[in-house]
């Protein structure tokens, strides 16, 4: 039997992937009779439908699908020559892949730290170049790009590659620019968390270099040509249909509304939370922001989310271990101290409930539950 308070609660999550299915129910089991009657299960038609739709969407001549936004990172690597003895900038403060995708292909990464948007700091990018520096990798954390107009003039200056790490940042724009349109390759997850997401894990990469496109090509299928005939050694990360169709449909009937309702949650609460604890960063106009997740940065971050838990409010903090301190980049040679934005923010951020099904009653009352605990 349920308590008093149990049945008062009002449960709210930063994703509701439940109510995501109910609303499309109907499309979502249509959608798997169509593939299981066709028999198609990888790399089909479906899947060179997808491609075009995201290239058409993000505006580049190219979409390449694959199994997860780490595949993405790896070949866009491999595919502009990134490799031993080569370095890539790229911020400590994302998910541990965009960092350990650089080591797979067996280049260092190196470290810049963030401005107070999470994102990687433009001014200090040129300090950390060196002679062996091959590219940037920029992270749009959390649906908002990175300054890219300075981030590629200094890659211009520098002779650098420019990798979009957009997983959390399809929809996004710079200056009227789609995320994975703003630099030499763009690669995005689909994981089921993620703001464009299919059931299980898919990824994809964006590019308008013929030279990229032809090689992970290849590379995702085996190095195989066609049937027979392999000219490389190469891995198998395709996509199944089944994905495939479920996001077709999300980029035809869910994205763009999903996104607009997002923005519109996120206003609310910039209006209704309290700036003398809650730090929200701003946001320009010349960005775009899809509020994938909406990062919140306050003081007493671990209080505050016991206390939402507790009334029924179910938060994610993204990311609590900056990268250049997981135990897995000791070899790195980084130390506590080095990025202190970083490193500040990994205590204070919060990611909050802003989804597409939360109503305003719903945003109100998650800001008045924040507000109030520090009140
Ligand atoms: C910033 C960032 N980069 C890379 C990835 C890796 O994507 P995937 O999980 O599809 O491999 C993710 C997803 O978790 C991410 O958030």
């Amino acid at each position: 039997m349920k308590t008093d308070l149990e049945i008062d609660v009002k449960e709210i999550g930063w994703v509701d992937l439940k109510s995501q299915y109910l609303a499309k129910r109907n499309e979502i089991l249509a959608l798997v009779d169509q593939v299981f009657t066709n028999g198609e299960f990888v790399n089909g038609k479906s899947v060179d439908l997808l491609e075009a739709e995201i290239a058409r969407y993000v505006g580049v001549k190219y979409a390449l699908c694959l199994n997860s936004g780490t595949d993405a990172l790896i070949f866009a690597m491999k595919a502009l020559g990134i490799g031993p003895g080569d370095e890539v900038i790229t911020p400590p403060n994302s998910f541990i892949a965009s960092t350990s995708s650089i080591v797979h292909v067996g280049a260092k990464p190196v470290f810049v730290d963030v401005c107070e948007d999470q994102l990687i700091d433009p001014s200090l990018i040129e300090k950390a170049v060196t002679p062996n520096t091959k590219a940037i990798m920029v992270v749009h954390l959390a649906g908002r790009t990175a300054e890219m107009g300075e981030i590629n003039r200094i890659a211009i200056k520098h002779n650098l590659y420019v990798i979009e790490d957009a997983a959390q940042a399809f929809g996004a724009k710079y200056n009227n620019v789609r995320a994975g349109a703003l630099a030499d390759v763009g690669c995005f997850s689909a994981h089921p968390l993620k703001i464009f997401n299919a059931a299980g894990d898919a990824g994809f990469l964006t590019t308008d270099r013929e030279e990229v496109y032809n090689e992970v090509r290849l590379l995702r299928n085996h190095g195989l040509m066609d049937r027979t005939t392999a000219v490389k050694w190469g891995y198998v990360s395709r996509m199944n249909s089944l994905q495939a169709e479920l996001l077709r449909m999300r980029l035809a009937q869910e994205i763009d509304s999903n996104i607009a309702k997002r923005r519109i949650n996120a206003s609310i609460y910039r209006k209704v939370l309290n700036p003398k604890y809650i730090f929200m960063p701003e946001v320009p106009d010349h960005l775009f922001h899809t509020y994938m997740c909406l990062v919140i940065q306050v003081p007493r971050r671990d209080d505050l989310q016991r206390y939402l838990a507790d009334h029924g409010v179910r938060v994610a903090v993204h990311y609590p271990i900056p990268i250049h301190l997981q135990p897995a980049a000791k070899d790195l040679g980084y130390k506590k101290g080095d990025f202190p934005m970083t490193e500040k923010q990994a205590d204070s951020i919060m990611t909050i409930p802003v989804h597409q099904f939360m109503e305003e009653e719903d945003v109100l009352h998650v800001a008045e539950l924040i507000n109030g605990f520090y009140d």
